[in-house]
């Protein structure tokens, strides 16, 4: 049965104003930056209408707009079986600015800042660009997937390390950690006293692991974490610069806002109204949405599988396909090579982080069309190199 998605206009999508459009030459297919190509949900779309046609548009209250928080309280509580109470929860303007505040407020300059790499860039950013040191923890390959070692982390781990970031699900691998991979980190940043900045931004765009919120793991857990979320990679609104920021431990939710004390907080109140219209009211539009991303998410399996010169794990969460180049004729200057024999733009694997080497990462929330033809494309690519 076709689907709406099924029918964007691919002339159009090349003529949007956004970066994801105009990132590269008219020629080349992007499915790089995480955006979806879809129309947003019409709960979203009804929401900000009402606010543009109300008269709430002065500073909105510091706890957020009526029932916003209490809203993502339930989601989490329904969605993760995870209590949280609405005064641990405070509105940030994106979790790439959390991220940064999270490194101001758990570190000191020169400080070690640790992370599951290859990893979403802003994670080093964060940590490069106000003098502190990344340290990175490489993933495995085991099991079926990339795969945290938490023994890993003991050699990481020097006598500077303050603050673990966390990026689960993993982009851009797509893994889901597990309880066991959870609880090893957690022994790690009790043992050492470390801090958690958690960035669980795509736990909604689950295929069907269960998703642990690393704080749930324990109260000893929840005291020394701020998890990141919020409603825009899964409802599609990344312009509209919300998300949430949740500590159990009120100190640690004062240093975090001390940190991002004058940085745009709360969120514009507009942009809370689209989350509470998201939260509320477009749960339809989520569940057909995950529906189409998990077709897609198994015909690009079914595809790459077929091919020669690149591999992949199904990710279990997120709208992101973590290519394999390194067996084959695209193994170095993957992005760039896809680019020039392609004609298909993809996040080049080192972007990512050194491990990221041979990879390239694909964005499937497009129409199954428009993933076939950068499929088509990649397997050219594959084919002239
Ligand atoms: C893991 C992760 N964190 C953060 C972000 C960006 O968050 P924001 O737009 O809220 O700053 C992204 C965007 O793709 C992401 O994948």
């Amino acid at each position: 049965m076709s689907h709406d998605y099924d029918r964007l206009d691919l002339a159009a999508l090349h003529e949007r104003p956004m970066m994801k459009w105009q990132q590269y030459e008219k020629d080349v297919l992007p499915l790089w930056v995480a955006d979806m190509d879809f129309p947003i949900a019409e709960g979203v779309r009804a929401a900000l209408r009402a606010y543009a046609d109300g008269d709430l548009h002065g500073y909105p209250l510091w706890s957020g707009m009526p029932g916003l928080r209490e809203a993502l309280a339930e989601r989490l509580l329904e969605r993760f079986g995870w209590k949280v109470e609405p005064d641990w929860i405070w509105i940030i303007p994106g979790t790439v600015a959390a991220l940064f505040g999270a490194v101001k407020a758990f570190t000191s300059q020169g400080d070690g800042v640790l992370a599951t790499t290859p990893i979403y860039p802003p994670f080093r950013y964060a940590a490069v660009r106000q003098g502190r040191a990344f340290q990175e923890v490489d993933l495995v390959e085991r099991e079926g997937g990339f795969r945290v070692d938490p023994s890993a982390l003991d050699e990481a781990i020097t006598a500077s390390s303050r603050l673990l970031t966390l990026c689960h699900p993993h982009n851009p691998t797509g893994r889901v950690l597990d309880r066991a991979e959870l609880e090893g980190l957690a022994e790690r940043v009790l043992e050492h006293r470390l801090f958690v900045a958690s960035d669980e931004l795509h736990s909604d765009l689950n295929f069907g692991t269960p998703h642990i919120p690393f704080a749930s793991l324990s109260p000893e857990v929840s005291a020394r974490t701020i998890t990141f979320l919020g409603p825009t990679k899964t409802f599609n609104l990344a312009g509209l610069k919300i998300g949430f920021a949740i500590a159990e431990n009120p100190e640690v939710l004062e240093r975090f806002k001390e940190a991002m004390f004058g940085f745009a907080m709360p969120a514009p109140a507009v942009s809370q109204a689209g989350a509470l219209g998201a939260y509320r009211d477009s749960d339809g539009w989520y569940q057909d949405t995950m529906a189409y991303l998990r077709a897609n998410r198994d015909h690009v399996k079914t595809r790459i599988d077929a091919m020669e010169g690149v591999s992949m794990y199904a990710p279990e969460a997120t709208y992101l396909a973590w290519l394999d180049f390194r067996g084959g004729p695209l193994a170095e200057e993957t992005g760039a090579k896809l680019v020039e024999l392609g004609r298909v733009g993809l996040n080049e694997g080192t972007t990512f982080g050194a491990s990221g080497a041979g990879f390239a990462r694909l964005n499937f929330a497009t129409s199954r069309a428009i993933v076939d033809e950068a499929l088509d494309r990649i397997e050219r690519a594959l084919q002239k190199a």
